[in-house]
């Protein structure tokens, strides 16, 4: 068994990208600027915002944080994202999701401007995506293909089974993992809440992609032997005895399941730390796209 580790290669993507950014301020070209919106105070965005922050500052990026109250109306956040795509100095911005009930997420998904949409949410975006077309791949999936390649992980004619159908991860997981070329080549089944025997389709699996966000669904066996089992799953639990008062949990039952798999992502420190320098590189994609 192989753990794919994600922290080590987010941290080799995050060198390859600074070293970039050293090239282009020594040419003494503009870096690249990513901005994050975040709406309300909920803890987990919070967290990972920070973390998307704290990253640009590491590889060299400027970025600014944008911090709107839980009490924002629609009209505001519109009103803020036009103001950001206007904005010459920004390359790239992403609106952190979820966001409160009184805002139509898909209007703000449609609102970015395609060419600074680092998410890759945008249905422009997404449309190129399932067309093979030059494009921002959302983050996470961008991060669980370039973690199959950096470990040479054969997925030409295997059976990936993705679980959860989230726009964010399970349905672009799904499409890419099924386009032409390499990660991908696979062939692909799409599980979620109203599949049927969702075990037995699981247990036929040369790939498990569980991006379902319920801790230990995962069982050893339900999975064939070296499987590959890529875990996206990112829970809270309560825990009075830790020091933040939670610990994070994936999907999968790790200690278990590791000892039939043939690769598997941990968590933390597997797709995680992977999303963030993905959403780097995006941006790092959006500043070279803007100079030429
Ligand atoms: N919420 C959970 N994951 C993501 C992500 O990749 N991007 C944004 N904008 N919000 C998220």
């Amino acid at each position: 068994m192989e753990i794919l580790d994600g922290k080590k290669i987010s941290n080799q993507i995050k060198d390859e990208i600074a070293a970039e950014v050293a090239k282009m301020r020594e040419r003494g070209e503009k870096v690249p600027h990513l901005a994050a919106v975040i709406v309300g105070s909920d803890g987990a965005s919070l967290t990972y915002v920070g973390s998307k922050v704290r990253a640009c500052e590491r590889v060299g990026f400027e970025s600014t944080m944008v911090r709107m109250p839980s009490t924002t109306s629609e009209q505001e956040l519109l009103k803020k994202i036009h103001e950001l795509n206007e904005d010459k100095d920004i390359d790239g911005f992403i609106v952190q999701l979820p966001l409160p009930e009184q805002i139509d997420t898909q209007k703000v998904i449609m609102a970015v401007h395609p060419d600074k949409d680092v998410d890759g949410f945008h249905p422009m975006n997404f449309g190129k995506m399932a067309l093979d077309m030059s494009t921002f791949i959302p983050a996470t999936p961008f991060g669980i293909l370039e973690l199959l390649e950096r470990y040479q992980v054969d997925t030409k004619g295997k059976h990936t089974v993705v679980i959860g159908r989230s726009h964010i991860v399970g349905r672009p997981m799904s499409i890419l993992m099924g386009r032409k070329g390499w990660p991908g080549n696979s062939t692909v089944t799409l599980t979620h809440s109203h599949t049927k025997n969702i075990t037995q389709i699981i247990s036929q699996a040369d790939i498990v992609i569980s991006a379902l966000g319920v801790p230990n669904f995962l069982k050893a066996e339900m999975v064939k032997d070296d499987a590959v089992v890529i875990d996206v799953g990112i829970t809270r639990v309560p825990d009075d005895s830790t020091e933040k008062g939670y610990y994070i949990t994936g999907d999968v039952d790790y200690e278990n399941v590791s000892k039939k798999a043939s690769f598997i992502t941990p968590v933390p420190g597997g797709v995680g730390p992977m999303t963030i320098a993905m959403l780097l590189k995006n941006t790092l994609l959006a500043r070279e796209r803007h100079r030429s």
